[in-house]
């Protein structure tokens, strides 16, 4: 195994909620979900959230309707919408390159810098949709070439927030003397990437500050861990973690267990599948025929991004103690989806992140605690 940096256990696990701008909710399924993709719905949410303890919303880029998420508001505008309605949140805003470029992206994302007092972050997905970008006219282009398409987006949009007269001669973006004014502030908006392909792991071992992937166990978290962390440590980088899991807290295991198997007995289930054979081609499309997806079960399909196989589905006790399982395996945020995000998010921030503080600080290394 290649070296590594050393971790840093005592620096607490953050939080983050996937921002519901999208209709339909997180998972595929008929289920009752008290959540709506609406903008009063959302600005309550994400006042709830900073209050309950989260550090970060996720919003979620889509163009068109497909497998559910009939509706989608756009995540920059949606974005700033709710760091304006909030005091400490900081939201990631969603970028997909294609529709975006790094130019508009980087005004974009100064502008809203500078109005939020720097609580703005992106995420830089690199697509899985084929029909969307057929819908809008967007050339597909082969799996490693949107890597290597998003991994110039990133360099550019640095260039471009921290150097004045930049210059650029890249395959996909091109500069010549070009002064951002103003530029974000300081410190620069985090840039977080989404997806666990090969190609995905090396450009975020290079560029990115923050790696996002599907729900998973520990085991196979801290496989990937080491995979990105031993490249970027070859560059002198550490790439935090963050790891989708879809969370359904309640009293008893029991409770939290049926409602997950509701959630899958009314699942639809030419909508799962649709969805599964999309994603499914997508991963199958890189060089080592693999990718996000590769080994979903039509009940991790469910939800969109394999949220159910980080299992924190039990009670509060059980959660923390997972959570702490996959901070254990190199993880630095989770990244929460809920069926009733208003409700399920207060409960968590009461019942879970102090249990999650509470062993954090009895693990605490005695020469870390001053
Ligand atoms: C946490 C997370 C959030 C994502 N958000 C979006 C999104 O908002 N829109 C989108 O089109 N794709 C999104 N994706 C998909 C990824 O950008 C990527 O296309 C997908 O994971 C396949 O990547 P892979 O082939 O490297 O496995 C997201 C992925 C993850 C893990």
């Amino acid at each position: 195994m290649a070296a590594r940096p050393p971790r840093r256990p005592h620096e607490p696990v953050k939080f983050a909620y996937w921002v519901p701008n999208v209709s339909g909710g997180l998972v595929i399924s008929d289920i009752e979900q008290r959540t709506s993709w609406d903008i009063d719905y959302n600005r309550e949410l994400a006042r709830i959230a900073e209050r309950s303890g989260f550090d970060y919303a996720l919003t979620q880029i889509r163009f068109t309707a497909g497998y559910g998420a009939e509706f989608q508001h756009e995540s920059v505008a949606f974005s700033h919408a709710l760091a304006a309605a909030t005091e400490k949140l900081t939201v990631i805003a969603a970028l997909l390159p294609g529709p975006w470029n790094p130019t508009l992206a980087g005004k974009q994302l100064a502008t809203i810098s500078q109005l939020t007092g720097g609580r703005i972050a992106i995420n830089v997905v690199s697509g899985w949709f084929r029909g969307e970008f057929a819908a809008i006219g967007e050339p597909w282009l082969d799996h490693d070439e949107r890597y290597r398409r998003s991994e110039e987006f990133i360099r550019a949009l640095r260039g471009v927030w921290t150097e004045d007269s930049f210059t650029f001669n890249g395959d996909f973006y091109r500069y010549r003397d070009y002064s951002l004014k103003p530029k974000p502030l300081d410190p620069l908006p985090e840039i977080f990437q989404g997806g666990s392909s090969r190609a995905a792991r090396d450009m975020a071992a290079r560029v990115s500050d923050w790696y996002f992937t599907n729900g998973n166990t520990p085991e196979n978290v801290a496989r990937q861990v080491d995979d990105i962390q031993g490249k970027a440590a070859e560059l002198g980088r550490y790439v935090k973690i963050g790891v989708n899991a879809f969370a359904v807290v309640r009293e008893t295991e029991a409770e939290a267990r049926a409602v997950v198997d509701e959630i899958v007995e009314k699942a639809n289930p030419d909508a799962v599948k649709a969805f599964g054979h999309e994603v499914k081609n997508a991963g199958a499309a890189s060089p080592e025929g693999e990718g996000n997806w590769a080994k979903s079960s039509f009940e991790d399909l469910v939800q969109y991004n394999d949220g159910f196989k980080s299992n924190l589905i039990g009670t509060p006790r059980q959660i923390a103690d997972r959570i702490l399982d996959l901070k254990d395996a190199g993880v630095d945020l989770v990244l929460l989806g809920f069926l009733h995000f208003q409700e399920e998010v207060e409960f968590f921030g009461r019942e879970v992140i102090p249990l999650v503080r509470e062993l954090e600080a009895r693990r605490r290394p005695v020469h870390a605690a001053a």
